[in-house]
């Protein structure tokens, strides 16, 4: 006997089949047992299976879970300044070299207790959970130093303790440049402590899923990223890039050498990139967001993404300065309106694709038998609603088969 049924639903399993990209089932039934879905199919097909609850949806859509696979969620402050300044004509390079930008969040995050970093990023947690976000990406980088990166890290586990979410950390140390050591051997120094120090204290202590890095003319350069690379693969850790955002460093190309899980924005990313990361099997995760906060014009090119072949995820990006953004539907919106992603794309973006993005496709992402049982159910008539409205919340989610 099955710990649960769900009946009288549409499911987009997310797990496309030829001619059904969503993997539709219309009439259709999930068995859960265990905190897993057991069997997903017509609800004749599962007529003959007995479940302890069962759990009518009246006719509802429901979807995995939604996987928010970027942010950077645990910071203190807010950069609320920096929106007016930019509306001033501030560009973020203007802000950065100004002083302002990730270097003003590091001393606002350092000088934060640790109760107000999880305070403050537990509720911009719910609100995304609130959403329909059932796994989370939390990125440290506004720490800058071996403990204060740890500490970081060790705030975004903490704030999902207890919480029907799923949590996975990344290592952002390659965020920005301390302001002591902008350049020459400091420079230099802080890059070899990522390397020596950071990665493998974080890999030791196991607070961290992936290595990150900025690679961008106001951050990381590609030889230093290298670096970075190459520590956290001989750590065992996968790594993922911020790349050609602002300008094309080759990132892409860089992030497919080493098998990068992620490359991340890519506004600036060229056809060889595109080709790189498809031949790599790297994801394209496109950050709506930053681009609207940031007033950008240059779009990710889509159709080179396409072209190569290369899975496409969406993520909030929320943080304090480029998208302070808490709404999944608003980051499917958007990556729809601002970047021309097809309504199935944008589902595909949070749900399938960010799992790849996470290295966790084998876990979430779709609903198939084997997955945890982290749903959305939504009172829409078909899924393409979930790209268009702005705001929507799940009537429901499921996390791990239990009501949350
Ligand atoms: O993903 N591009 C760099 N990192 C962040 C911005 C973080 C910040 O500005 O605090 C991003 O947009
Ligand atoms: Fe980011």
């Amino acid at each position: 006997m099955w710990d649960r049924l769900l009946t009288d639903c549409r499911v987009a399993t997310m797990a496309a089949a030829p001619g059904n990209p969503l993997g539709i089932v219309e009439n259709a039934a999930i068995g859960i047992d265990g905190g897993r879905v057991v069997r997903v199919g017509k609800r004749t097909e599962l007529a003959g299976f007995r479940a302890k609850e069962v759990t009518a949806l009246g006719g509802s859509w429901v979807t995995p879970g939604l996987v928010d696979c970027h942010t950077h969620l645990v910071f203190g402050g807010t950069r609320s300044g920096e929106h007016a300044m930019r509306r001033a004509g501030a560009s973020y390079e203007d802000i950065a070299r100004a002083g302002g930008g990730i270097a003003s969040t590091v001393a606002a995050t350092k000088a934060a207790s640790a109760d107000e970093l999880e305070q403050s990023a537990r509720c911009r947690l719910h609100a995304l959970m609130r959403g329909g976000v059932t796994t989370i990406e939390i990125k440290s980088g506004y720490g800058l130093d071996t403990a204060s990166e740890m500490r970081l890290l060790n705030a975004a586990r903490t704030i999902g303790r207890g919480e029907p979410v799923r949590i996975v950390t990344t290592l952002l140390a390659a965020h920005a440049l301390p302001p002591d050591a902008k350049e020459g051997p400091a420079r230099d120094a802080y890059v070899k402590m990522i390397a020596e120090e950071m990665i493998p204290a974080v890999a030791k202590a196991g607070l961290a899923s992936s290595v990150d890095a900025f690679c961008e003319s106001i951050a990381f350069t590609p030889a230093e990223v290298e670096r970075v690379f190459a520590a956290a693969r001989a750590n065992g850790l996968p790594v993922r890039l911020h790349a050609e955002q602002l300008s094309n460093q080759k990132g892409a190309e860089l992030a497919a050498k080493y098998k990068a899980l992620s490359a991340d924005h890519l506004e600036h990313l060229d056809a060889a990139g595109a080709r790189a990361m498809g031949a790599a099997g790297t994801v394209a995760v496109l950050l709506p967001g930053a681009f609207y906060a940031l007033n950008e014009k240059k779009k990710p090119p889509v159709q080179l993404l396409r072209d190569a072949g290369v899975p496409i995820a969406i993520a909030s990006d929320c943080n304090p300065g480029t998208s302070p953004v808490l709404n999944p539907q608003l980051v499917m919106n958007m990556a729809c309106t601002l970047f021309g992603l097809t309504p199935e794309e944008a589902i595909a973006g949070m749900t399938i694709n960010a799992a790849r993005a996470l290295g966790l496709a084998h876990e979430v992402g779709t609903i198939e038998a084997g997955k945890a049982a982290d749903l959305c159910v939504w009172r829409i008539n078909e899924p393409a609603e979930l790209g268009y409205w702005v705001g929507l919340m799940p009537e429901r989610r499921f996390f791990g088969g239990m009501d949350s």
